[in-house]
């Protein structure tokens, strides 16, 4: 596993897979890595050539008020991760390397990045957007993988690619969950055993969402919201930050359910913040009757 720190030697060895014809399939991480981002790596594996995983947490994505200096960082522990599931190169660029001294561009995404998370954290997709712009131009892949756990991004990124033309087929991985329905996710570190109790109140909430629309047939999405909310302030360590069901597509919130649809939520538990999304698909309606 060959570990590459200068974006130039990442390019060389980029130029010659290809000029090899070998296909690169590239997993952008910020660290801590966890079973989720082991499903992305693996299926990688399966797909391409050469897998590059990449680690780097992106200051540019992190707000002034959030948690880039605390972020959990433990770069042997994941290199020994990488390691038996046979990664060809792993990517770790110091942020001197990626944002020289000077450094000014950015992407600006659109609106779609200033909705959902965008909106309690401002600038959050920009930064996201720029650094994989960055990053697919350094490791130059065919294919790259994202996890269907941060939904929004997914749509970012797949117009990124689209409107700036880059060639990269965005695949995306379901969620790997724990045996409670945790999403897992580097930030479920920050939380403490009593935290760690009260988490799984946001799958149980996006099941229940799920289960009003499949099962129950209701179709006004302002009710589901609200059952839904209720539902997560049964946990008294949770506070929604927000509760969405939107289209797949643009991510715009439906007054009526059509399905598909993505519920989306965030969700405070103490001090750190959570994500997750179910996707509710026409087949299951189908299915049920
Ligand atoms: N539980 C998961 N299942 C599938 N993919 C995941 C999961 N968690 C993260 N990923 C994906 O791994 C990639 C890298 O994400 P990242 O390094 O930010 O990890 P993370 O767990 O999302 O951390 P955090 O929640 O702190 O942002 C992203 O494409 C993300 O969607
Ligand atoms: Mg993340």
């Amino acid at each position: 596993m060959q570990i590459i720190t200068a974006i130039e030697d990442m390019q060389a060895l980029s130029s010659r897979l290809l000029s090899e014809k070998k296909n690169i399939g590239l997993v952008p991480t910020m660290g801590a890595l966890h079973e989720g981002h082991l499903g992305l790596v693996r299926r990688s594996k399966d797909e391409n050539d050469f897998t590059v995983v990449s680690i780097f947490v992106n200051p540019s994505q992190f707000g002034p008020n959030e948690d880039f200096n605390e972020y959990p960082r433990d770069t042997e522990g994941d290199l020994d991760k990488l390691s038996p599931c046979k990664v060809d190169a792993v990517f770790i660029p110091g942020a001197d390397e990626m944002y020289p001294e000077g450094f000014s561009t950015s992407i600006n995404i659109g609106n779609i990045g200033t909705i959902l998370c965008g909106a309690s954290r401002p600038g959050h997709f920009n930064g996201v957007a720029t650094v994989v712009a960055k990053l697919f131009n350094i490791v130059m892949p065919g294919r790259a993988y994202f996890g269907q756990k941060d939904f929004q991004q997914t749509v970012v990124i797949g117009k990124l690619v689209r409107e700036l033309d880059f060639g990269v087929d965005i695949v995306v991985c379901p969620t790997v969950r724990g045996p409670d329905g945790l999403a897992m996710s580097s930030r479920n570190g920050y939380l403490s055993d009593e935290e760690r109790k009260a988490a799984p109140i946001l799958y149980k909430a996006l099941k229940f969402g799920e289960e009003l629309i499949v099962s129950n047939g209701i179709v006004n999405a302002v009710l589901i919201k609200e059952e839904m909310r209720k539902l997560i302030h049964t946990e008294p360590l949770a506070a929604a930050d927000y509760v969405e069901i939107v289209t797949l597509g643009r991510l715009e919130g439906v007054e009526k359910i059509e399905l598909p649809v993505a519920i989306c939520i965030a969700v405070k538990i103490g001090k750190t913040r959570l994500i997750d999304n179910i996707v509710v698909e026409k087949k299951q309606v189908e299915d049920v009757r």
